[in-house]
C-alpha cells in the first residue's frame, strides 16, 4: 500500500474477530513503531506486546474495576462519565476485545517521552492498516498509570521500575462486514496557515 493512501485511509478499529494474529505480523507491526523517529535518537521506547488472553483478560478486569470505583462528577466529560458508568457496570472492555495489545512505555524523565510514543503509534497504525489489520489507540492503562494495582500487574509483564505507559494499541483482525473501513474523510478541523 503506497503510504499516503495508507495514511488517508487509516481509521480507528472498535469491533475486533477473536481469531489470533500470526506473530510475524505482529513483529511487522512493531517494527514500523521501532523505526519511528525519536528525539535524539534515542530509541527508548519500550514494547510489551500482549499476546496472552489470559493476561488481556486480567488487564481488562482491573481496568473496568478500577473505572467502576470513579466518582462520576459534574463537569467530567461526557466519553469519562460513559466509561465509569459502563465499568461500574461490568460492561466496559477497553481493548474493544482485541486479541493483542501493544503497550508503549517510556522513561518519563525524558522531554520527547509523549512525542516519541505517538510517532511510534501512528507508524504502528499506518503498519496496521498495510496489513490489513484493525487497531485502535486506547488511552486507559494510559490514563491509569498512577494506579497501583494496575501499574504492579504491568511490572510483573516487565514494564521497567523507570518507565511509565504513554499510550496502548488493540490490534486485530476487524469484525466487520467488509473488512477494514478504509473511507477517505473530509478533513474540518486541525486549520492550516499558509504564507506564501
Ligand atoms: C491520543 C489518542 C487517544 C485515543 N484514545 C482512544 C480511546 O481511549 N478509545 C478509543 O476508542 N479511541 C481512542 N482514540 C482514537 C480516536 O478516537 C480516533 O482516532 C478519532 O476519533 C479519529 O477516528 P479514526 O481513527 O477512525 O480516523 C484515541 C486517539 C488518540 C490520538
Amino acid at each position: 500500500m503506497d503510504i499516503l493512501e495508507g495514511i488517508k485511509t487509516r481509521h480507528s478499529t472498535r469491533k475486533f474477530k477473536s481469531n489470533p494474529v500470526p506473530k510475524e505480523l505482529i513483529e511487522t507491526v512493531i517494527d514500523a513503531g521501532r523505526r519511528a523517529p525519536t528525539g535524539g535518537n534515542l530509541q527508548q521506547i519500550h514494547f510489551i506486546v500482549i499476546m496472552n488472553q489470559d493476561i488481556l483478560k486480567n488487564l481488562v478486569t482491573i481496568v473496568q474495576e478500577e473505572y467502576g470505583k470513579m466518582p462520576v462528577t459534574e463537569h467530567m466529560p461526557a466519553y469519562m462519565k460513559n466509561i465509569i458508568e459502563m465499568s461500574a457496570q461490568g460492561k466496559f472492555v477497553f481493548n474493544y476485545n482485541a486479541p493483542v495489545l501493544v503497550v508503549v512505555a517510556h522513561k518519563p524523565v525524558l522531554a520527547n517521552n509523549f512525542a516519541d510514543s505517538a510517532v511510534a503509534m501512528e507508524n504502528m497504525m499506518l503498519a496496521c492498516n498495510a496489513l490489513d489489520l484493525g487497531s485502535c489507540w486506547v488511552n486507559q492503562i494510559r490514563h491509569l498509570q498512577d494506579n497501583e494495582r494496575l501499574v504492579n500487574q504491568l511490572r510483573e509483564l516487565g514494564l521497567g521500575a523507570d518507565e511509565k505507559v504513554y499510550a496502548s494499541l488493540a490490534v486485530g483482525y476487524p469484525d466487520l462486514p467488509n473488512g477494514l473501513n478504509r473511507r477517505v474523510l473530509e478533513i474540518k478541523g486541525n486549520p492550516v496557515t499558509w504564507i506564501d
